[in-house]
């Protein structure tokens, strides 16, 4: 999952490759590089680690070019080096790769066998030097391109720049994301829109098997079989935005403090406020027929999944299974043809997230994807889609999309159920206005920072943690762990409170910090039973709950946050808030990088 971009310009193109990759810098930060053509010659500027060590040496060694292709790294195949920094070149070609070459192997010995020295340890080199003995054998770039394709196996974006070739660049789409955006009088590939953002607002998505031809004067769109085929240029949304901090130190500290207003939009898409009622939505399948469903995702996606059973139970009564998108994948289940099947995912590019789809589509069953990319591979390979509306997210961490997600997969339940006759129109009209309190209440909760600060400090010492929560705070534990896993690199786990007792109640001691989300649920009396099992062994209580809930626990407690009141059914919504904040301070007093966290990406194109 790196991010690749190409520019067919008029001025000198490295500038603009940098500022494409500072926007697909969420997709890999590993190392990065860009290639362009002087007078017809390669010329290549690679760094390892972030971006600003490639702008340093574009600094001492600029390049002229006006036609380039740039790359952000994750590392797959070989170490985060300079060496194994993309553009790879040959004497003849340079490309950027986002993805994976599965057979690689085979056609790296096939290369070698005819003489091709290979300089680094990536299956990336391949994708060069396979073109390259095409055109050694007489092809044409297109030709030569074409014939490489059919013989790569994996899922992949590739943009290739020629040799002596200042008007042509050609990019390749076979399981990862590629989009042409037209300017005037110049053309640009790139990972996706926002990357081509600063050149164009106009832009054409590849198919999958897709390959484009571009030149300064437009794009010829070829599918797997080489038919010249029409993709349409749309004018993106993305082309207005600007991926910026503002006064913020991190992107994941904006993106947290953006919560009120973008979980606003979402319930506004969802629900029609004068009236307290659900909007229509547009079913892909009857709800009335359903006798289950299912959601499949990743990460913190998968998280949002989770909450989601509990309230799909709940409001339609009807069973839910929640599944690992990378497991769903490869254990073939059986697909109900007249079930549901919905995917949740930020990116909509997730690699594991999107197979699982076709899986479901290919069994030919109906689906619903909750995404928050709306020109993503899931949000159009979906039969509907609920949007989140959190806009761009630039921090590896998901903040603001997951709670837009838990928002979507609210309205999803609320509606399954007044579909299904389940719920009340009375019910209905009390749920929307508990979700449409959602705002006001994160925005009450983000006056606690400094509280959530003072915590941070402490568990910034801590070697491990431990998350516990009751119903849909039992996910919430599961992603308060995975957030400080992934920001501050302490180990963390999450667990059911009810759970406790069948082992993990051993680790207790007065050294690991305890964190039980407890919001003022039917269950919370049962979550006290907990804290007092925790207490009785030692253990260090940090409890996250309304006003009351200290004072109820009768335990002692090391700290304590006192949350709003607030009726318990979008509790997640908000609790949520602590759980991000808590993540991110410490990692920002352990001195990491919040936004990058090391060995992440923000998009996982690859499985
Ligand atoms: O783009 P997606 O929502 O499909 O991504 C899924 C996960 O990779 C993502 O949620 C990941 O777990 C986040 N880094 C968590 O903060």
């Amino acid at each position: 999952m790196c991010g690749i971009v190409g520019i067919l310009g008029n001025g000198a193109a490295a500038p603009r490759l940098v500022e494409a990759l500072k926007r697909l810098e969420y997709r890999g930060y590993d190392s990065a590089g860009v290639a362009t053509l002087e007078r017809g010659e390669l010329k290549r500027v690679r760094a390892e680690g972030k971006l600003r060590n490639l702008e340093t040496r574009l600094a001492d060694h600029p390049l002229h070019g006006a036609i380039g292709i740039g790359h952000t790294r994750w590392a797959t195949h070989g170490r985060p080096t300079e060496n194994n920094a993309h553009p790879h070149a040959s004497d003849r070609l340079a490309v950027v790769h986002n993805g994976i070459i599965e057979n690689f192997r085979t056609l790296r010995e096939e290369l070698a066998a005819k003489g091709y020295r290979f300089a680094t340890e990536t299956d990336s080199e391949i994708a060069a030097f396979l073109v390259t003995d095409e055109l050694a054998a007489g092809k044409s770039p297109a030709d030569a391109v074409y014939a490489s394709l059919r013989r790569m196996r994996g899922a992949f974006a590739l943009v290739y720049l020629f040799e002596g070739e200042d008007n042509l660049l050609i990019g390749a789409r076979q399981g990862a994301p590629l989009a042409v955006g037209q300017g005037d009088g110049e053309m640009f590939l790139g990972s996706d829109a926002l990357a081509l953002a600063p050149f164009t607002d106009r832009v054409a998505y590849l198919e999958e098997g897709d390959w484009a031809i571009v030149t300064r004067e437009g794009a010829e769109f070829r599918d797997a079989d080489n038919n010249v085929v029409q993709r349409r240029f749309v004018k993106t949304p993305a082309g207005g935005l600007l991926a910026e901090k503002g006064n913020y130190r991190h992107f994941m500290a904006k993106e947290i403090h953006e919560q009120p207003e973008v979980i606003g939009h979402t319930v506004a898409h969802y629900v029609d406020m004068g009236a307290q009622r659900l909007k229509p939505f547009d079913w892909p399948v009857d709800p009335k027929s359903l006798n289950r469903v299912s959601i499949v995702a990743c990460g913190t996606a998968h998280v949002a999944g989770l909450v989601g059973k509990y309230w799909i139970e709940r409001f339609a009564r009807l069973p839910v299974e929640v599944d690992v998108a990378s497991e769903y994948r490869y254990r073939e289940p059986p697909v109900d043809k007249d079930g549901l099947t919905i995917f949740v995912s930020q990116s909509g590019e997730t690699a594991d997230t999107l197979a699982s789809l076709r899986y479901v589509k290919d069994n030919g069953a109906r689906s619903v994807a909750v995404v928050n990319v709306a020109t993503s591979s899931i949000a159009r390979l979906a039969d509907a889609v609920a949007p989140t509306l959190a806009g761009p997210e630039i921090g590896v961490a998901s903040t603001k999309a997951f709670t837009c997600q838990l928002v979507a997969m609210a309205a999803l339940a609320l509606g399954l159920g007044r579909a299904r006759g389940v719920l009340s129109e009375a019910d209905e009209t009390r749920l929307v206005g508990e979700l449409a309190a959602t705002p006001g209440l994160v925005a009450e909760t983000l006056k606690l920072e400094p509280a959530v600060e003072k915590i941070a400090q402490k568990l910034s010492t801590a070697r491990d943690v431990l998350y516990l929560g009751r119903g849909t705070a039992y996910p919430l534990a599961l992603e308060g762990a995975l957030k400080l896993k992934e920001l501050s690199y302490i180990h963390a786990e999450g667990y059911a409170a009810g759970e406790l007792k069948h082992g993990p109640i051993a680790l207790i001691d007065a050294a690991m910090p305890v964190i039980v989300l407890g919001p003022r649920d039917p269950v919370f009396e049962k979550t006290i039973s907990n804290m007092q099992e925790v207490s009785a062994r030692g253990g260090r209580i940090f409890l996250i709950g309304d006003a009351h809930a200290a004072e109820e626990a009768a335990v002692t407690l090391e700290s304590f946050l006192p949350m709003p009141d607030m009726a318990s059914t979008f509790a997640p919504i908000v609790y949520a808030i602590p759980v991000q904040m808590l993540a991110y301070h410490t990692a920002v007093i352990m001195g990491k990088d919040a936004d990058q966290p090391r060995n992440l990406a923000k998009s996982v194109t690859v499985e």
